[in-house]
């Protein structure tokens, strides 16, 4: 696959970031990579000549991959500039269907909408967009970092290869993909579980006709449960009852209808219609009653998907839910399946790449790293149940089994490390010294790491 890098650090090949890169370069060596130092020299890359050539090199690509620092809610100047300059001489059709990538450093701090930033220019230009990488700038250092990059970079290969991602100007030119032929539902696999969780009406011909078709797609059997079916007692009262020990005032056995028909499952797939801005009334109803789980994340790393009819594109408050819920529950999303869009052929490829999407990350185990919504809400919750602990028992003993309570006091040794480096450099002659040389300083530990060969 050949990938082109526009690095929009303006560090150059001494970003961070760029790291991952090279990492990636020394473990995909079937994979041809050429970076280009957009955000460093963009006094050159601005020029309407220089930004031509690199739109050619765009077109000879298989890939491109954005790779840049969260600056300041989103992405550095230079990159914003190049953007501008790139959008301005591009003509759209040439490069439409082309994939895009990226991958960002940063603290997590507002990532999310570096990365929307980008995904909505690349939409803008027609290219097909696959989820990208949002690590935080140590993540390289780490056995974990460096393992959720294979990962990563495996699951952008799939994307490329399956081409289950191609957007609509390419069907427009003709250019149309080829649908495996549906499964036979007696040879489907029952190797992994995974449950379809919905509130479908009888009527609801759309929603249902999307689960069939979905079902279709997918490799693997599926149990469907319509939570229309289960009696409620009532909605979450708030009473604290679960805090101690999970279990809920109401008896109507909806905690072991919870965990042992859905949650037991290694996949879940939700079905609803949109329905006044939510998943309606019913969905709430289950959300709300799935507090005797606190504040436990008890389906870490099981990809989640939705099949929704609705206008999806035009709920951006639904789709913050969505995405933030999966985050925080440390799920990943395989993605959103839709029935806005117009023809027969477009609802079914949607639904093709939910089934793919959905059987690979069970099959290869695909969690990525969380991003701001993850890290965020988990560090409310984190010094939340910290505090409440002598109330939140079941909460406190998961936090502490999982190792959630990583508060920053107990890293004495980086703590010490930065004390000491902000008394030298608190001296002028050292500081005058140290100019320049501190992002190769920086460098260092990644120039290391990226010699750890990994299994892949
Ligand atoms: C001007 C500036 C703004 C930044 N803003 C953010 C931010 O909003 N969120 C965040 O998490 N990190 C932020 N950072 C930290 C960088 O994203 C982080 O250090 C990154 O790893 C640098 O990558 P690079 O070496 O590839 O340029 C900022 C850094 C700078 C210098």
């Amino acid at each position: 696959m050949k990938v082109l890098v526009l690095n929009g650090s303006p560090k150059g090949n001494n970003s961070i970031t760029l790291q991952s890169v090279e990492y990636l370069k020394e473990h995909f060596e079937q994979d041809e990579f050429e970076v280009l130092n957009i955000g460093q020299k963009i006094g050159k890359y601005e020029q309407k000549g220089e930004c031509d050539n690199v739109i050619e090199m765009i077109k000879k690509s298989d890939l491109i991959l954005f790779s840049y620092p969260v600056y300041t809610f989103i992405a550095p100047y230079q990159l914003h500039r190049f953007i501008e300059v790139l959008k301005d001489r591009l003509d759209y059709n040439e490069i439409a269907g082309k994939f895009m990538t990226q991958i960002t450093t940063s603290k997590h701090f507002f990532d999310i909408t570096a990365h929307k930033y980008i995904e909505d220019n690349a939409y803008d230009i027609g290219l097909s967009v696959i989820k990208g990488l949002s690590a935080d700038m140590d993540d390289l250092l780490s056995h974990k970092g460096r393992m959720d990059l294979i990962n990563f970079w495996k699951y952008v290969q799939f994307s490329v290869k399956n081409k289950c991602f191609e957007s609509k100007e390419v069907i427009k030119s003709g250019e149309r993909i080829t649908y495996q032929p549906p499964f036979d539902e007696s040879k489907k696999s029952e190797e992994y579980d995974t449950v379809i969780v919905t509130n479908c009406e009888n009527n609801d011909e759309n929603l249902k006709n999307m689960i069939e078709g979905f079902k279709k797609y997918y490799p693997y059997k599926t149990r469907e449960v319509n939570i229309l079916d289960f009696k409620f007692a009532g909605g979450c009262i708030g009473c604290f009852n679960c805090a101690s020990d999970g279990k809920c005032i109401y008896k109507d056995g909806f905690e072991s209808y919870l965990r042992e028909e859905i949650q037991s499952a290694d996949a879940i797939i939700y079905a609803a219609s949109i329905k006044d801005h939510s998943l309606g009334a019913s969905f709430k109803l289950y959300d709300d009653r799935q507090f005797c789980n606190g504040h436990r994340t008890v389906t870490m790393g099981m990809p989640v998907g939705y099949i929704l009819s609705g206008d999806y594109s035009k709920e951006s408050n639904l789709r913050t839910i969505i995405e933030g819920r999966c985050e925080v529950g440390h799920n990943f999303l395989t993605g959103v399946a839709v029935d806005e869009i117009q023809s027969q052929d477009d609802i079914s490829k949607n639904l093709n790449k939910l089934a793919k999407t959905t059987a690979y990350a069970l099959e290869n185990q695909l969690v990525l790293p969380q991003n701001f919504l993850g890290v965020g809400g988990m560090k409310i919750f984190r010094d939340l149940i910290y505090l409440m602990r002598g109330l939140m028992k079941e909460d406190h003993r998961f936090y502490k089994k999982h190792g959630i309570y990583d508060f920053p006091q107990k890293k004495i040794g980086t703590r010490l490390k930065m004390d000491l480096v902000g008394l030298l450099m608190s001296i002028p002659a050292v500081k005058k010294n140290a100019k320049g040389k501190m992002n190769e300083a920086m460098l260092k530990p990644y120039k290391k790491a990226i010699q750890k060969k990994m299994n892949i």
